[in-house]
């Protein structure tokens, strides 16, 4: 069933644990999305990011996502991530998308409020939910980049803890992305989390559920502090397509190593990438309950 992005991060505060946000920006990445979600009975976030246009267009990736969804037994929101226009934004409710992440962090101040209000009025009028993001990771998402290695040398502003309960009062966003050590891409090091931050932030918004953006490549012990720091929601793309990709090299590899003029055709790679998303998502999904028991709803 398809449920909105606000109804699913308040199921993982009344459980203390965070969901999964994977994309889908390939039919294996969705179908393992929702089949770890019917399986493991956790429920999960598929996203299309506006900047996966190129890859899969919002006109096809929707009917996709909407239709699949609503014939599942899972809790699956579909939510826009990181949409900086407006327009797109619209045309995403329009197609049933039931979240949006209005990603106005590059914005001065004043404009990410701006442009956050009317994006809220929208989720409003389609009884969506809203994500906004305050503060800046300095890379920006997409899995290609490789130019986040620490947060500041990717160019990172810390959330300010002050100024994101007055920027959630005057948008009237229902959940908040915050930048506290994690960035996009590839970490050439250790990613270091400030939970001080974390904290600061979640008792001056009072307990409004917070998005950790850059999800993947962290620990899962820094999952778990996380989200007992008040992480609902896990944003998770690179590191997934980075062991699906690693996965498909090995598999033409072994084929060549088998008999070198073997012929790779394109269906050798779906079953291989649809496998890795399907150990991936499962393993993240189980961290990220955090303890807590399936929430299984059939
Ligand atoms: P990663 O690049 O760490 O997977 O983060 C993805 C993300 O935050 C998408 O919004």
């Amino acid at each position: 069933m398809l449920i909105t992005l606000r109804d699913v991060c308040s199921i993982a505060e009344q459980n203390n644990m965070a969901v999964a946000a994977v994309n889908s920006a390939s039919l294996e990445a969705i179908r393992a999305a929702i089949e770890v979600a019917e399986e493991t009975g956790y429920p999960i976030i598929i996203q299309h990011a506006e900047g996966h246009e190129d890859l899969i267009p919002l006109k096809y990736v929707a009917p996709i996502v909407t239709s699949l969804a609503e014939r599942s037994s899972a809790q699956i929101c579909f939510n826009l991530d990181h949409c900086e226009h407006v327009a797109y934004a619209h045309r995403a409710l329009d197609e049933g998308f039931t979240g949006v992440m209005f990603d106005g962090s590059y914005l001065p101040y004043e404009q990410n409020v701006e442009y956050s209000q009317s994006v809220s009025q929208m989720c409003h009028e389609y009884g969506a939910g809203l994500e906004c993001e305050l503060g800046s990771m300095g890379s920006r998402e997409g899995g290609e980049s490789d130019e986040g290695g620490t947060a500041d040398e990717a160019g990172a502003i810390y959330t300010d803890p002050d100024q994101a309960a007055e920027f959630l009062k005057a948008t009237g966003a229902d959940i908040l992305a915050c930048s506290f050590g994690t960035v996009h891409g590839l970490y050439k090091g250790e990613p270091h989390l400030n939970f001080d931050i974390l904290t600061e932030i979640r008792k001056r918004v009072k307990n409004v559920p917070l998005v950790m953006h850059g999800g993947s490549g962290v620990s899962d012990d820094d999952y778990r502090k996380a989200i007992n720091a008040g992480i609902r929601k896990v944003n998770y793309y690179t590191y997934g397509v980075k062991y699906a990709g690693e996965a498909a090299c090995k598999m033409v590899d072994e084929k060549r190593a088998a008999k070198a003029d073997s012929v790779i055709y394109w269906h050798d790679f779906t079953p291989v990438a649809y496998k890795s998303f399907r150990e991936t998502f499962e393993h993240i999904v189980r961290v990220f309950a955090n303890g807590s028991d399936p929430l299984h709803v059939n």
